[in-house]
């Protein structure tokens, strides 16, 4: 039997972007991409909204044309909805799997058998997957946790494994623990030891040291918080040298500049809007300049942006290059993009 998707960019032996809402949207996927993120999951979009409120649902894991080696993540716990929610993604964008998503614990989705709380019923999960499978040509896989408030990812894995998974993720904690302790990459292991699909782990992995590790244990490795202004980790973790001080700062103004532009295109946002919006993310790519942590939280333009760069780094980023796009078409964005990537 031919490799599947999945087993494919497995053997390729490198890290692989998590999805993350409110993170993982197509331009940060885009820049994980080209560090080498063996491929890149988008944020959880909801089954039901796919369904039944498709202009804002779809959005949100809306792909560049043609993304390559695109994972969009569903979350719901009917399974005929999300099968039917699955498929219509399929349609609409070609990805080459979709992942369920069993591993979000805020309430707002653990509310209706989804996210988490499907740890807690093997049995419902299992129908949810068996239902993508036969819905979908492509392969379909799960993001777990080990447990929702005890450990039992092992019985739920066999379950999905059974029911067609092609591949498990796992986020090293129960959701109970949110996101506090260490993630327990030994139960990762154990697990992988018991089943015949490929494993991806998942929970605090930051170094190279790390990376090899797990991958020498046969796992694959997601990398979630640490690829937060620094997607040139997925480069680090395979033994190249970071950027320069420069070349960082060069990437944050065109993560920057990919950002306004996504969202003009997509919602119509202002510049300002979505300058303000990425300012959480200024802060992580800036996080080694304290000093002007109160000039970036409140910078509000592209323009505004290339001067503190200046001022912190000593880039200077071209007029041509800052432009903002003020305008709706945003190819003129796109260009200025391109010019900085070359
Ligand atoms: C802000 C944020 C959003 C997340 N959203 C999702 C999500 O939509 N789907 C999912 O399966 N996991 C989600 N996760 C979990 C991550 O994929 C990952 O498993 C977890 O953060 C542990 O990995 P890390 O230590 O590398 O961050 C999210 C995590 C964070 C921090």
């Amino acid at each position: 039997l031919a490799p599947n998707f999945y087993q494919r960019k497995l053997a390729e032996g490198r890290a692989i972007l998590a999805p993350m809402a409110g993170f993982t949207d197509a331009p940060f996927r885009r820049l994980c991409r080209e560090y080498g993120s063996a491929w890149a999951v988008t944020e959880m979009v909801s089954a039901k909204g796919v369904l039944y409120n498709p202009q804002r649902s779809f959005e949100i894991g809306e792909p560049y044309p043609d993304e390559p080696d695109l994972v969009i993540q569903i979350f719901g716990g009917d399974p005929a909805e999300v099968a039917a929610g699955a498929h219509a993604l399929y349609q609409r964008y070609r990805p080459q799997a979709i992942d369920l998503n069993m591993g979000c614990p805020v309430k707002k989705v653990t509310g209706k058998s989804c996210g988490a709380k499907l740890m807690l019923e093997p049995d419902r999960a299992a129908k949810i997957i068996r239902a993508m499978a036969a819905a979908l040509p492509i392969p379909v896989s799960a993001k777990l946790r080990l447990g929702y408030d005890r450990v039992n990812v092992l019985e739920v894995a066999q379950a999905l494994e059974a029911a067609g998974a092609s591949l498990i993720a796992v986020h090293g904690r129960t959701a109970a623990q949110k996101y506090t302790g260490e993630a327990n990459w030994e139960m990762i292991c154990a697990l992988a030891e018991r089943l015949s699909i490929p494993v991806v782990g998942s929970g605090d992995v930051a170094t190279r040291a790390q990376f090899v590790r797990y991958r020498e244990l046969g796992l694959g490795v997601m990398v979630a918080r640490a690829a937060i202004g620094r997607p040139w980790l997925f480069a680090e973790l395979m033994g190249q040298p970071a950027p320069s001080e420069a070349e960082k700062a060069q990437l944050a103004f065109r993560h920057a500049l990919d950002h306004v532009a996504w969202y003009q295109a997509q919602q119509g946002a202002s510049e300002t809007q979505l300058v303000q919006k990425f300012r959480g993310q200024l802060l992580r790519y800036f996080a080694g300049y304290p000093a002007y942590r109160p000039r970036l939280c409140r910078v509000a333009s592209l323009s505004e942006l290339a001067d503190l760069i200046d001022a912190m780094v000593g880039v200077d980023i071209s007029k041509a290059n800052r432009r903002s796009g003020r305008r709706t078409n945003n190819g003129e964005v796109a260009q200025a993009g391109a010019a900085l990537r070359g």
